[in-house]
């Protein structure tokens, strides 16, 4: 059932142009509106919210902090995303106009189970992302969009996080759609290109050799540090818990402008630096500013690994190694940059002869606090 895979793992990396396909296929009606699963809430439900709060723990927390740079720009509601862990401790101020985005895979993470149950009792509406059919939290939930991913059997989340990201995106255009801050075409136009990314995941996943065998020759690495900004940040952090997890290996992930303020200080020669380097085009005010990060970090010794797309040549003087993906729009640049940081982790945790299936202290599914 590993479809000739030694672990489950690799084969769900390279099912990921497949399941985000199938995250996002019918979601497009004849109108133009988007199609959620499961329902339960009017496009009068959606057009009354005056603010997003969005719910998840580890990877699908990772998704909802991508989310919040697409929701705020696309609809102009402020959202705040939480770790479902802190979310219901906190007293935070909800009420019928507040819509809760819960995110999980297993739909049966009980910190997001009881922040949903928590949203509920404070009369907000909540809509579930989620993998699993008829788990628990899309039932306890007013509305749910389910992203298909089909089951994932190793224990960190690969193909599930490019669905959930995905979803997020369709949740975003279709409530900037119902509020009518975006048009049915500009909608639309969004869709078609979400639409071309399966084939462009794909076309990145088989120019990742060189991420591999650089992985294998960091196996002994003490620590790994990872820098992004914009949603190249939450990627940041989806690469150093990949790392954790599967290869049990000190790794950070930091917003690229926080370096000086303290976690630059942690450089010293040779220390692995992985940056998530924004588009020159789409986000070139901040471009320039994470070149200077990576020239920083270099100077001061680390071994700067480059993730930036193509053309861009800006990074190439400063970059130790420099790992190429598809030039694609800013929103949706995560659901290629994640790629080679997915495979980063996984390789060098092969290179360590550990099981990326099953890593030691973790469970696929949550349900004890
Ligand atoms: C990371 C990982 C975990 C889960 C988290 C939430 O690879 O698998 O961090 O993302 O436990 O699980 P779900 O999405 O099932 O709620």
């Amino acid at each position: 059932e590993k479809g000739g895979y030694p672990y489950f793992m690799l084969k769900e990396i390279n099912e990921q142009p497949t399941a985000l396909a199938d995250t996002l296929r019918g979601r497009l009606s004849a109108d133009g509106a988007i199609v959620l699963d499961e329902e339960r809430l009017s496009a009068q439900d959606f057009r009354d919210v005056d603010k997003v709060f969005i719910v998840a723990c580890g990877t699908a927390y990772h998704a909802g902090l991508i989310a919040k740079y697409a929701v705020e720009h696309w609809t102009r509601l402020p959202c705040e995303v939480e770790m479902a862990s802190e979310f219901r401790y906190r007293d935070p101020v909800l009420d019928r106009s507040t819509l809760v985005i819960a995110i999980s895979q297993s739909g049966e993470t009980l910190d997001t189970l009881m922040a949903v149950k928590h949203a509920r009792e404070q009369k907000a509406r909540v809509l579930a992302i989620c993998n699993t059919n008829g788990s628990t939290i899309p039932r306890e939930s007013d509305a749910v969009l389910y992203t298909r991913c089909g089951p994932e059997v190793g224990v960190a989340s690969t193909k599930t996080f490019l669905g959930q990201v995905a979803a997020c995106l369709l949740v975003g255009l279709y409530l900037a759609q119902v509020r009518g801050v975006l048009y049915g075409d500009e909608v639309a136009a969004y869709v078609e290109r979400l639409q071309r990314m399966p084939d462009l995941v794909g076309r990145t996943l088989h120019r990742l050799e060189p991420i591999r065998e650089l992985a294998r020759g960091l196996a002994d690495a003490k620590a790994v540090l990872f820098l992004g900004r914009h949603v190249g940040y939450p990627v940041a952090l989806e690469g150093a818990l990949k790392l954790k997890e599967l290869a049990y290996m000190h790794a950070e992930g930091f917003p690229a402008g926080e370096l000086k303020h303290g976690p630059i200080a942690l450089i010293e020669p040779g220390l692995p630096v992985i940056v998530v380097v924004p588009s020159p085009r789409g986000r070139a005010h901040l471009h320039g500013k994470v070149v200077s990060n990576i020239q920083e970090v270099r100077a001061r010794g680390a071994r700067t690994i480059v993730i930036a797309e193509d053309g861009d040549v800006a990074v190439e003087p400063y970059a130790d190694h420099l790992i190429r993906v598809p030039a694609t729009s800013s929103l949706f640049a995560p659901l290629v940059t994640t790629l080679p940081l997915q495979v980063f982790a996984c390789e060098l945790a092969l290179a360590r002869g550990l099981d990326v299936d099953q890593p030691r202290n973790l469970a696929k599914s949550v349900t004890v606090e």
